[in-house]
Protein backbone atom coordinates (compact mmCIF):
# COMPACT_ATOMS: atom_id res chain seq x y z
CA UNK A 1 0.00 0.00 0.00
CA UNK A 2 1.12 3.43 -0.28
CA UNK A 3 0.13 6.59 2.04
CA UNK A 4 0.08 9.91 0.41
CA UNK A 5 -1.10 12.32 3.22
CA UNK A 6 1.21 11.81 6.51
CA UNK A 7 3.11 13.80 8.96
CA UNK A 8 5.97 11.50 8.96
CA UNK A 9 8.84 13.83 9.35
CA UNK A 10 10.39 14.51 12.41
CA UNK A 11 10.26 18.63 13.84
CA UNK A 12 8.72 20.28 10.77
CA UNK A 13 5.24 20.46 11.81
CA UNK A 14 2.47 19.11 14.13
CA UNK A 15 3.40 15.38 12.77
CA UNK A 16 6.28 13.41 14.63
CA UNK A 17 8.20 14.96 16.88
CA UNK A 18 12.07 13.15 16.69
CA UNK A 19 13.38 10.75 14.35
CA UNK A 20 12.60 7.68 17.00
CA UNK A 21 8.74 8.53 16.74
CA UNK A 22 9.56 8.50 12.96
CA UNK A 23 11.09 5.20 13.07
CA UNK A 24 8.80 3.69 15.20
CA UNK A 25 5.46 5.54 12.80
CA UNK A 26 7.23 3.48 9.83
CA UNK A 27 7.87 0.24 11.79
CA UNK A 28 3.98 0.35 12.33
CA UNK A 29 3.20 1.04 8.87
CA UNK A 30 5.32 -1.60 7.54
CA UNK A 31 3.73 -4.33 9.58
CA UNK A 32 0.56 -3.11 8.31
CA UNK A 33 1.70 -3.65 4.66
CA UNK A 34 2.72 0.08 3.61
CA UNK A 35 5.53 0.09 1.03
CA UNK A 36 5.64 3.67 0.60
CA UNK A 37 5.21 6.76 2.58
CA UNK A 38 4.45 10.09 0.95
CA UNK A 39 5.84 12.86 3.55
CA UNK A 40 3.43 15.51 3.48
CA UNK A 41 4.41 18.66 6.05
CA UNK A 42 2.27 21.48 6.03
CA UNK A 43 3.72 24.45 4.14
CA UNK A 44 2.94 27.93 3.30
CA UNK A 45 0.06 28.37 5.84
CA UNK A 46 1.24 30.88 7.77
CA UNK A 47 1.55 28.34 10.96
CA UNK A 48 4.12 25.82 9.99
CA UNK A 49 6.61 26.46 6.37
CA UNK A 50 8.32 23.43 6.33
CA UNK A 51 10.77 24.55 3.31
CA UNK A 52 11.13 22.37 0.41
CA UNK A 53 15.10 21.86 1.23
CA UNK A 54 14.70 21.00 4.92
CA UNK A 55 11.74 18.82 3.35
CA UNK A 56 13.71 16.86 0.61
CA UNK A 57 16.94 16.35 3.28
CA UNK A 58 14.72 15.42 5.97
CA UNK A 59 13.41 12.32 3.73
CA UNK A 60 16.71 11.44 2.71
CA UNK A 61 17.72 11.25 6.10
CA UNK A 62 14.33 9.06 7.29
CA UNK A 63 15.25 6.97 4.16
CA UNK A 64 18.58 6.24 5.80
CA UNK A 65 17.37 5.45 8.92
CA UNK A 66 14.44 3.19 7.91
CA UNK A 67 17.45 1.08 5.92
CA UNK A 68 19.77 1.14 9.28
CA UNK A 69 16.74 -0.47 10.79
CA UNK A 70 16.01 -2.69 8.69
CA UNK A 71 12.13 -1.36 7.91
CA UNK A 72 10.97 -1.89 3.95
CA UNK A 73 9.24 1.24 3.12
CA UNK A 74 10.52 4.34 1.15
CA UNK A 75 9.51 7.71 2.16
CA UNK A 76 8.98 10.04 -0.64
CA UNK A 77 8.65 14.32 -0.78
CA UNK A 78 5.64 16.17 -0.73
CA UNK A 79 4.02 18.60 1.16
CA UNK A 80 0.59 20.05 2.21
CA UNK A 81 -0.27 22.90 0.53
CA UNK A 82 -3.04 25.82 1.35
CA UNK A 83 -4.70 27.89 -0.53
CA UNK A 84 -2.23 31.49 -1.87
CA UNK A 85 -2.58 33.93 -3.99
CA UNK A 86 0.59 32.77 -5.99
CA UNK A 87 0.29 29.39 -4.94
CA UNK A 88 1.05 28.43 -9.25
CA UNK A 89 3.94 30.32 -9.01
CA UNK A 90 5.46 28.95 -6.21
CA UNK A 91 5.10 25.30 -7.73
CA UNK A 92 6.20 26.46 -10.60
CA UNK A 93 9.32 27.66 -9.27
CA UNK A 94 9.59 24.77 -7.21
CA UNK A 95 9.56 26.61 -4.04
CA UNK A 96 6.88 24.59 -2.97
CA UNK A 97 6.55 20.46 -3.04
CA UNK A 98 4.60 18.75 -5.07
CA UNK A 99 3.38 14.79 -4.33
CA UNK A 100 6.77 13.05 -5.01
CA UNK A 101 8.34 16.29 -6.41
CA UNK A 102 6.75 15.72 -9.86
CA UNK A 103 5.15 18.94 -10.27
CA UNK A 104 1.58 17.54 -11.15
CA UNK A 105 -0.57 16.59 -8.36
CA UNK A 106 -0.88 18.90 -5.23
CA UNK A 107 -2.32 17.47 -1.55
CA UNK A 108 -4.29 20.86 -0.54
CA UNK A 109 -5.97 21.36 2.70
CA UNK A 110 -9.06 24.05 2.61
CA UNK A 111 -10.53 25.28 5.58
CA UNK A 112 -12.70 22.84 7.81
CA UNK A 113 -15.64 25.23 8.26
CA UNK A 114 -16.47 27.28 5.12
CA UNK A 115 -15.73 27.00 1.21
CA UNK A 116 -13.58 29.24 0.40
CA UNK A 117 -15.37 31.82 -2.54
CA UNK A 118 -13.83 30.69 -6.15
CA UNK A 119 -12.81 27.48 -4.73
CA UNK A 120 -13.75 25.91 -8.27
CA UNK A 121 -12.38 28.58 -10.16
CA UNK A 122 -9.05 28.14 -8.07
CA UNK A 123 -8.56 24.63 -8.40
CA UNK A 124 -9.44 25.24 -12.38
CA UNK A 125 -6.58 27.60 -12.50
CA UNK A 126 -4.19 25.01 -11.22
CA UNK A 127 -5.51 22.44 -13.49
CA UNK A 128 -5.12 25.14 -16.50
CA UNK A 129 -1.56 24.97 -15.43
CA UNK A 130 -1.08 21.45 -15.88
CA UNK A 131 -1.53 21.01 -11.63
CA UNK A 132 -3.86 18.89 -10.42
CA UNK A 133 -5.58 19.06 -6.75
CA UNK A 134 -6.31 16.86 -4.17
CA UNK A 135 -8.36 17.61 -2.06
CA UNK A 136 -7.38 16.53 2.06
CA UNK A 137 -9.13 14.86 4.52
CA UNK A 138 -12.61 16.17 2.54
CA UNK A 139 -14.80 14.12 4.68
CA UNK A 140 -14.03 16.24 7.24
CA UNK A 141 -14.64 19.05 6.26
CA UNK A 142 -18.12 20.56 7.97
CA UNK A 143 -19.05 22.69 4.72
CA UNK A 144 -18.57 19.51 2.87
CA UNK A 145 -20.63 17.29 5.18
CA UNK A 146 -23.71 20.20 4.79
CA UNK A 147 -23.08 20.80 0.82
CA UNK A 148 -22.14 17.21 -0.34
CA UNK A 149 -23.13 18.20 -4.07
CA UNK A 150 -20.04 20.43 -3.98
CA UNK A 151 -17.99 17.47 -3.81
CA UNK A 152 -19.70 15.81 -6.93
CA UNK A 153 -19.27 19.26 -8.43
CA UNK A 154 -15.31 19.64 -8.34
CA UNK A 155 -14.41 15.87 -9.12
CA UNK A 156 -16.61 15.90 -12.24
CA UNK A 157 -14.46 19.30 -12.96
CA UNK A 158 -11.55 16.80 -12.38
CA UNK A 159 -10.57 17.16 -8.65
CA UNK A 160 -9.34 14.18 -6.74
CA UNK A 161 -10.56 13.11 -3.20
CA UNK A 162 -8.73 11.92 -0.41
CA UNK A 163 -10.44 10.53 2.85
CA UNK A 164 -8.86 9.55 6.19
CA UNK A 165 -8.48 5.93 7.42
CA UNK A 166 -9.59 7.09 10.61
CA UNK A 167 -12.65 8.48 9.63
CA UNK A 168 -13.84 5.08 7.92
CA UNK A 169 -12.90 3.55 10.87
CA UNK A 170 -15.04 5.78 13.00
CA UNK A 171 -12.42 7.03 15.46
CA UNK A 172 -13.35 10.54 14.46
CA UNK A 173 -16.91 10.20 15.26
CA UNK A 174 -20.30 8.27 13.63
CA UNK A 175 -21.03 12.25 11.51
CA UNK A 176 -17.53 11.77 9.83
CA UNK A 177 -17.32 7.59 9.62
CA UNK A 178 -21.30 7.86 7.42
CA UNK A 179 -20.25 10.95 5.32
CA UNK A 180 -17.13 8.82 4.41
CA UNK A 181 -19.58 5.79 3.37
CA UNK A 182 -21.58 8.37 1.43
CA UNK A 183 -18.42 9.87 -0.46
CA UNK A 184 -17.84 5.73 -1.08
CA UNK A 185 -21.11 4.64 -2.30
CA UNK A 186 -21.45 8.07 -4.78
CA UNK A 187 -17.73 6.86 -6.58
CA UNK A 188 -16.47 10.43 -4.83
CA UNK A 189 -13.38 8.91 -3.39
CA UNK A 190 -10.01 8.22 -5.35
CA UNK A 191 -7.75 7.74 -2.26
CA UNK A 192 -7.75 6.95 1.63
CA UNK A 193 -4.41 8.12 3.25
CA UNK A 194 -3.83 7.82 6.85
CA UNK A 195 -2.75 12.01 8.17
CA UNK A 196 -0.74 10.33 10.57
CA UNK A 197 0.78 12.78 13.13
CA UNK A 198 1.88 11.19 16.17
CA UNK A 199 1.99 7.90 17.66
CA UNK A 200 -0.70 9.44 20.22
CA UNK A 201 -3.34 10.17 17.39
CA UNK A 202 -4.15 7.95 14.56
CA UNK A 203 -1.90 5.34 13.72
CA UNK A 204 -0.71 5.06 9.92
CA UNK A 205 -3.06 2.02 9.80
CA UNK A 206 -4.89 1.98 6.03
CA UNK A 207 -5.73 -2.47 6.08
CA UNK A 208 -8.93 -1.59 8.47
CA UNK A 209 -10.00 1.36 6.75
CA UNK A 210 -9.71 -0.73 3.46
CA UNK A 211 -11.70 -3.22 4.59
CA UNK A 212 -14.44 -0.84 5.63
CA UNK A 213 -14.31 0.52 1.95
CA UNK A 214 -14.54 -3.13 0.63
CA UNK A 215 -17.97 -3.67 2.44
CA UNK A 216 -19.15 -0.56 0.32
CA UNK A 217 -17.46 -0.64 -2.74
CA UNK A 218 -16.34 -4.59 -2.81
CA UNK A 219 -12.72 -5.27 -2.35
CA UNK A 220 -10.61 -4.29 -6.02
CA UNK A 221 -12.08 -0.66 -5.76
CA UNK A 222 -11.29 -0.20 -1.95
CA UNK A 223 -7.53 -2.08 -2.92
CA UNK A 224 -7.45 0.72 -5.81
CA UNK A 225 -7.79 3.79 -2.80
CA UNK A 226 -4.70 2.82 -1.36
CA UNK A 227 -2.71 0.78 -4.53
CA UNK A 228 -3.01 1.46 -7.78
CA UNK A 229 -4.51 5.03 -7.40
CA UNK A 230 -1.78 6.64 -5.46
CA UNK A 231 1.05 4.77 -7.55
CA UNK A 232 -0.26 6.33 -10.91
CA UNK A 233 -0.27 9.72 -9.19
CA UNK A 234 3.60 9.15 -7.18
CA UNK A 235 4.17 8.17 -10.62
CA UNK A 236 3.09 11.70 -12.60
CA UNK A 237 0.27 9.78 -13.97
CA UNK A 238 -3.83 9.98 -14.52
CA UNK A 239 -6.03 7.59 -12.40
CA UNK A 240 -7.74 5.36 -14.80
FE1 LIG B 1 -2.51 16.59 7.05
Amino acid sequence: MIDIHTHILPSLDDGAGTMEESIELCRIAADDGTKTIVATPHSKDGVYEAKRDEILKMVETLNLKLKENQIDIEILPGSELHINEGLVGSIKSGEVLTINNGGRFILLELPFLFIPSGIDKFIFNLKINGIITIIAHTERITAFQKNPEIVAQLVKSGTLIQVTAHSLTGNFGARERKYTERLLKDKLVHFIASDVHSLNGRPPILSKAVERAARIIGEEEAKALVCHNPEQIINGLDIN
